[in-house]
């Protein structure tokens, strides 16, 4: 077990040397479980396999514990690795599968029989021990490769999207048992995937990464809550948050925020947080989460100066909710959550009441969090 630190790290590849990581900066503590998010091509499985020794580190520094292991080969790192096209041997039953790493290691026979027992025992596959991969499903294969990076205690385990190749229940209960299993082994843990779901409710932290570059590291509520740029407020939460570009301008003390429809009242230290960054009289892009208005009535007449009128273009019932998409000018859409009480018709004319302090705002060119 370690912590592990990327010091500046770049990756090149090619002949034209392509940035695919970009000055990676991160430490990575004890026994944590961190998970890396991002778009397909945007850096994940090149940074973990220059972590692993599998790929050159173009430049920088990797440390894993105090040892700097740039020049480390896999082995000497003693890590393991669960990919998402997990190759089992399929001549091997599952207990020598198993034990297929400790015997290249030359462990002593009780010794991997010991492990074997006990890693089978921790994935509940103790029971298949003598079968062939072919007399299993998916899941039970997919705990079997699990159990081969398990079988012993690395400095870390990195997985790279284990769980895609699966249908959508058995990856939910395999999440679980990953998570449940970190808890018993404690060991420093990588995961990477490009489901924002599985970032979300798996890490520890979450480093959200976009075009080989870094965009956010931090726990899932706050990746949620104060995402710091677009690129993350719209990658994390579905449906993703809302944006409405508008003018910030100044009315007797307060500061509201102007589109040529409707025009919306900020918070006292939203208002004094704008005015810092001198963008009063300026466009500013306004964020909001679809669950942060509300169609009750009394909150309608409450907040008068928090209101978006829109056209109902449609509403999508997921069960729990209904997310109505509201046209509200600008060729912009809205989404708002509604409880399934409320029936709308498409067509309809329809006011929606903000949660003024739940707004973010961003900066129009550089696309940052201005506020908190
Ligand atoms: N062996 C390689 N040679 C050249 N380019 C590569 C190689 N592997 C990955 N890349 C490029 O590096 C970028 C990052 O890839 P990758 O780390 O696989 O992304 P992710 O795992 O996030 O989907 C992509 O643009 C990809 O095309
Ligand atoms: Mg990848």
């Amino acid at each position: 077990m370690a912590k592990i630190l990327f010091n500046h790290v770049y990756k090149r590849y090619g002949k034209f040397k392509e940035v695919a990581v970009n000055d990676f900066n991160l430490q990575v503590e004890d026994g944590e479980f961190l998970v890396f998010v991002g778009p397909s091509g945007c850096g994940k499985s090149t940074t973990l396999r220059m972590l692993a020794g599998l790929e050159d580190i173009s430049d920088g520094e990797i440390y894993i514990g105090d040892a700097l292991v740039n020049d480390y080969s896999p082995k000497e790192r003693d890590i393991s690795m669960v990919f998402q096209n997990y190759a089992l041997y399929p001549n091997l039953t599952v207990y020598e599968n198993i034990a297929f790493g400790l015997r290249l290691r030359k462990l002593p026979k009780h010794e991997i029989d010991l492990s074997v027992k006990r890693a089978a025992r921790v994935l509940e596959i103790d029971n298949f021990l003598d079968r062939k991969p072919r007399e299993l499903s998916g899941g039970q294969r997919q705990r079997v490769a699990l159990g081969r990076a398990i079988v012993r205690k690395p400095q870390a385990f990195l997985y790279d999207e284990p769980l895609s190749n699966l249908d959508a229940r058995l990856r939910v209960q395999m999440r679980a048992e990953i998570i449940s299993l970190h808890r018993k082994m404690e060991v420093t843990s990588i995961y990477v995937t490009h489901d924002q779901v599985e970032a979300m409710t798996m890490g520890d932290r979450v480093v959200v990464m976009n075009k080989g570059v870094i965009q956010q590291v931090d726990t899932p509520e706050l990746v949620y809550n104060r995402p710091n740029n677009i690129f993350v407020a719209n990658f994390i939460g579905n449906p993703p948050m809302n944006f409405i570009p508008g003018k910030l301008l100044e009315d007797g003390e307060d500061v509201d925020f102007h589109t040529n429809r409707f025009a919306l009242r900020l918070t006292d230290k939203h208002a004094a947080q704008l005015r810092k960054h001198q963008l009063v009289g300026k466009t500013v892009i306004l964020g909001i989460r679809a669950e942060h208005m509300s169609f009750e009535s009394y909150e309608l007449e409450q907040h008068s100066r928090s209101l978006i009128t829109g056209v109902l273009e449609f509403g999508e019932f997921v069960g729990s909710d209904r997310y109505y998409h509201l046209e509200i000018g600008m060729d912009s859409l809205l989404i708002a959550r509604a409880h399934t009480r409320y029936q709308f018709n498409n067509g309809m004319k329809v006011s929606v009441a903000l949660d003024m302090e739940k707004a973010l705002f961003y900066h129009r060119d550089t696309e940052i969090l201005l506020t908190d």
